[in-house]
């Protein structure tokens, strides 16, 4: 049977975006037999409209048995004012916690054609092709003890920091498999110069190591890695890190490269039955009601997202790699949406037309 994909497209643009995205997905099962069993189900606030919550139990049992789940994005000043329970960005939440998606892939990609938008100097990041691993479920966001408590006669605001052996193996792991598809060096960053946490979690990448020997791995301290990152990122591959040096690094990474609109992102879990893992795919950008409905939005980073299901969740790597050539060359042929234009005056192309250019683009590879 066709491997099955769960399609959540959202509020706001994310149905615009997710249009294109299909496009893409028809393309494949006409020209490249490659088909999938999609389905489509409702996340978010227009869940809320339908249902009175951003999830079904349904919605999240499909999402459960589905090969991969790619959502557009939640969300919208509609919703602002919703009870905490019932807002958008909990349907998102239930499906992270109860997927347990523990690891959550960002990649830092630059497109040749738009390395003049860095605000780096274009040789530094043309060609950039790096992923970052942030541990996404534990860490000093969620640790015990946490609080604003008395303490004498102020007031102290706690947070800790708590890795077990098992949390850092796990993702550990997900970043070897990732190392081992890719260009075999992992980078893992912590700061074990000054932290317990940081201390294990160097001593189990290590050990998780020994079962990849073909890949490379070195450790760096967190801060020197933000720095080597700003001065020379293509010395990574990939880099595994916790989640709150992580939200840093990624966030900071993925400026390296420009536009909110290219940025594609996973979300994975542990092994499902067909030894992949559980994976929720989705652009790193929201729901951009500023925008919405006027088909400006750009479909690039839901698009890329889709590669990445390609590649991490149906073993398609070639495909995968097809499809952002594409992009590239559509890139590289100057069609832009209006948030990747630069002063140079082009005229920008609708949503639809450049997904339209990107199965173009397909069909002449
Ligand atoms: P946003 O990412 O929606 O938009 C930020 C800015 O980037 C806006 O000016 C928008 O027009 C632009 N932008 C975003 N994606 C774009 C695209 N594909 N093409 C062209 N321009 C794009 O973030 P914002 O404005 O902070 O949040 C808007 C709503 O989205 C809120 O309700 C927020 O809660 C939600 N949100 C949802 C996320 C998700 O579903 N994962 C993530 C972030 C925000
Ligand atoms: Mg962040």
């Amino acid at each position: 049977s066709n491997p099955s994909l769960l399609i959540l497209p959202g509020d706001g643009i994310g149905p615009e975006v997710m249009a294109e995205v299909r496009k893409v997905i028809d393309w494949y099962g006409e020209n490249r037999g490659l088909n999938f069993d999609v389905s489509e189900g409702l996340v978010g606030g227009c869940s809320y409209d339908e249902h009175g919550t951003p999830l079904t139990d349904e919605t999240m049992a499909r999402a459960q048995e589905a090969d991969a789940v790619l959502l557009g994005a939640v969300g919208g000043p509609k919703y602002d004012n919703l009870d905490f329970s019932v807002k958008p960005e909990r349907g998102l939440l239930r499906l992270r916690k109860e997927m347990d998606l523990f690891a959550n892939l960002r990649p830092a990609q630059c497109f040749d054609a738009l390395a003049d938008f860095s605000s780096l100097k274009k040789d530094v990041v043309a060609g950039l092709d790096i992923m970052i691993v942030r541990e996404l479920t534990s860490g000093i966001y969620f640790g015990e003890p946490r609080g604003i408590i008395e303490e004498g006669n102020e007031r102290v605001g706690i947070n800790t920091q708590r890795y077990t052996e098992s949390e850092i193996d796990r993702v550990a792991r997900s970043a070897f498999e990732l190392a081992m598809r890719r260009g075999k060096k992992l980078c893992s960053m912590e700061k074990a110069n000054v932290m317990e946490s940081g201390v294990l979690w160097r001593e189990v990448v290590t050990e998780v190591g020994k079962d990849y020997p073909e890949v490379e791995l070195s450790h760096m301290y967190a801060d020197a890695g933000a720095m080597q990152l700003c001065r020379w990122p293509k010395q990574f591959d990939v880099i595994v890190t916790d989640n709150l040096f992580g939200d840093l690094l990624s966030d900071a990474a993925a400026m390296l490269t420009g536009s909110l609109g290219m940025l594609p992102s996973a979300s994975l879990g542990a092994p499902m039955a067909n030894g992949r893992p559980k994976a929720l795919y989705e652009p790193v950008h929201g729901s951009a009601p500023d925008i919405a409905g006027q088909g400006k939005a750009n479909p690039i980073a839901c698009v890329l997202s889709f590669a990445m299901a390609l590649r991490y969740s149906f073993d398609q790597g070639d495909e995968a790699t097809r499809l952002e050539q594409a992009i590239e060359k559509v890139l590289a042929d100057g069609v832009r949406t209006a948030d990747l234009l630069g002063e140079d005056g082009v005229t920008p192309v609708s949503t639809s037309e450049m997904g339209d250019k990107i199965v173009e683009a397909l069909t002449a590879s």
